[in-house]
């Protein structure tokens, strides 16, 4: 298990208690759920195929209103799904950002936030660049520049890669781990995954099971824990 005594004293940036969701059909997602998550950083969770993992991230974004527990947060989260193009709306890349943007500002800073945000994911001067002309991993670089525009820090990422070839895998893992490091305002992110190899860039991982999350362990024990797994998949 991780340990987080050091920062055991300070408020965790999301605290989800006792959670429980069914669905109108009847059929219950969530049961009882406990997340607390320790510090700004990366965050992983894994689960077989219907164990809640989709639930619990809709819950946080608020889009799906549990019928027991609490979710404490000081953030402002933002979701990310599988599928870019069931989040990007605009043509441009520039317009689509523009949409998202919060409060109000003048064209001259709404450009530049835009310009900054699109900067922060690797594609400064696509401003008018047509979305359908991006490659998939650019597409969901697109998509995660939209919840930095937002200004959002609580980052609820859906299996963000399972569409990706390994290349934009790897570009859009790594950038949200840079997003979540350092010392200067780090996100904190919820990730979901079935790829193992993507626990090794985590701080921590937890495992869902039946609607109900195990406690943090480090991403190589987590894989050391499900590679036994016939087809090598969480
Ligand atoms: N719209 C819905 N209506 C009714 N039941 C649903 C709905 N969406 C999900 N469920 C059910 O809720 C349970 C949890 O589903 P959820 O999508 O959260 O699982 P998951 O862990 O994200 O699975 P996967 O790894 O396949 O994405 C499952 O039994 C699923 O069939
Ligand atoms: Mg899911």
């Amino acid at each position: 298990m991780l340990q987080d005594a050091p920062t055991a004293c300070l408020r965790s940036p999301l605290d989800v208690v006792d959670l429980t969701f069914d669905w109108p059909t009847g059929q219950p997602a969530l049961r009882h759920c406990n997340l607390r998550i320790p510090r700004a950083g990366l965050w992983m969770l894994v689960g077989s195929n219907g164990s809640g993992k989709s639930t619990l991230l809709r819950c946080i974004a608020g889009l799906l209103e549990p019928q027991a527990g609490r979710i404490d947060t000081v953030l402002r989260p933002a979701l990310v799904f599988q599928n870019p193009d069931h989040q990007l709306l605009l043509p441009s890349c520039g317009s689509d950002l523009m949409i998202g943007l919060r409060g109000q500002m003048g064209l001259m800073h709404r450009q530049l936030a835009v310009h900054q945000a699109l900067g922060q994911v690797g594609l400064l001067g696509f401003e008018q660049r047509p979305i359908h002309t991006l490659s998939g991993g650019q597409k969901q670089r697109l998509a995660i520049a939209g919840t930095l525009a937002a200004q959002a820090d609580l980052l609820l990422l859906d299996e963000p890669t399972a569409l990706l070839d390994p290349e934009s895998q790897r570009e859009v893992l790594h950038l949200i781990r840079r997003l979540c490091s350092g010392s200067d305002k780090p996100l904190t992110a919820l990730w979901i995954t079935h790829r193992l190899e993507e626990l090794d860039l985590c701080d921590g991982a937890a495992l869902m099971e039946a609607g109900r999350l195990g406690p943090w362990c480090s991403g190589a024990s987590m894989r050391s824990q499900l590679a036994p797994l016939p087809e090598g998949q969480a």
